[in-house]
């Protein structure tokens, strides 16, 4: 079977497309990257190409370092290209995604199809492949990683303290559904420089226990066992985000909310355990104030 003729290679375009139509991917905004199932690389291999060159992951000015991402090793991955255009994803896939293998060790990668006219996937690679392979220990078909550049969770994190409890206690307030999607919270990763190991890092260990995560002043990280999840847990959130913003763009008060007991009748129903570090007493209804140590 042809990549390009593949359920899979549709199912990551039309998700490009979702999240470029979102307006979460400005320019080269963003990047996508997917664990490819076994059965996944048995239809496909016939399209690969397996006698290219190993390359490093450290291969960015500034980000010398090297990776190793053991846990990953022999692995195949779907992942746009650095530079590459979300919008363009849907029209000519061959010449913005990529599929790559890792070698034995984790530590290099061999491009095995696309990126037709030459590039490197995403700069963003470390911390894909950071998330992945502690999102696989975690669970093993969590298999997509998604990082896209969604306005209003971005608004926020200029105007919210950049704390997890804060941050993800008024995401919640904000929509019922959000504590039953990601009942483990945002992660906040603050500001750091992208495209390197250390904020692949930083990251990947909020990973372990999100599936969410904040990059201040920059955009989100989400995780997912198939494109449908990944997808639907970004606009869950996102959507959480704009009603703050609008709401915050009337009155930094709230006359009334959801409570904390309310979220917790949220738990048995729903088969959730929403994390009680979120259901903080507040003194009044100031939106943003920081719970009481
Ligand atoms: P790439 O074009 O290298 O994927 O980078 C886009 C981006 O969003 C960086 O954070
Ligand atoms: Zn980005």
């Amino acid at each position: 079977m042809k990549v390009i003729d593949s359920e899979l290679m549709k199912a990551y375009a039309r998700m490009a497309m979702d999240g470029f139509n979102q307006g979460w991917h400005e320019r080269n905004g963003g990047n996508l990257t997917y664990r490819l199932k076994d059965s996944d690389v048995e239809e496909l291999k016939d399209d690969f190409k397996e006698d290219g060159i190993w390359e490093d992951f450290g291969w960015q000015a500034g980000h010398e370092s090297d990776s190793s991402f053991s846990g990953l090793a022999g692995e195949y991955f779907m992942v746009s290209g650095s530079g590459k255009y979300f919008r363009n994803i849907q029209p000519d896939p061959e010449d913005n995604v990529a599929i790559i293998k890792l070698n034995d060790t984790g530590t290099k990668f061999m491009k095995v199809w696309g990126l037709k006219k030459g590039g490197r996937p995403t700069s963003e690679l470390p911390t894909h492949l950071a998330n992945l392979d502690v999102l696989k220990k975690r669970d093993e078909d969590i298999r997509i990683v998604y990082h896209c550049h969604p306005t209003n969770l971005i608004a926020l994190t200029y105007v919210l303290p950049l704390d997890e409890r804060v941050f993800t206690r008024e995401i919640y307030e904000m929509a019922t559904e959000c504590p039953i999607v990601f009942p483990e919270g945002i992660g906040i990763v603050p500001w750091m420089l992208c495209g390197g190991k250390e904020i692949g890092d930083y990251t990947s260990e909020l990973m372990k226990t999100h599936d969410i995560c904040v990059w201040a002043h920059h955009g989100t990280f989400v995780c997912g066992r198939d494109f449908d999840e990944t997808f639907g847990l970004i606009h869950t959130a996102e959507k959480a985000a704009e009603v703050l913003v609008k709401v915050m763009s009337i009155t930094n008060v709230k006359r009334q909310t959801i409570t904390p007991d309310q979220f917790r009748e949220l738990n048995k129903p729903f088969g959730v355990h929403i994390n009680e570090k979120f259901l903080y007493e507040k003194k009044d209804g100031t939106i943003g104030q920081m719970p009481e140590e």
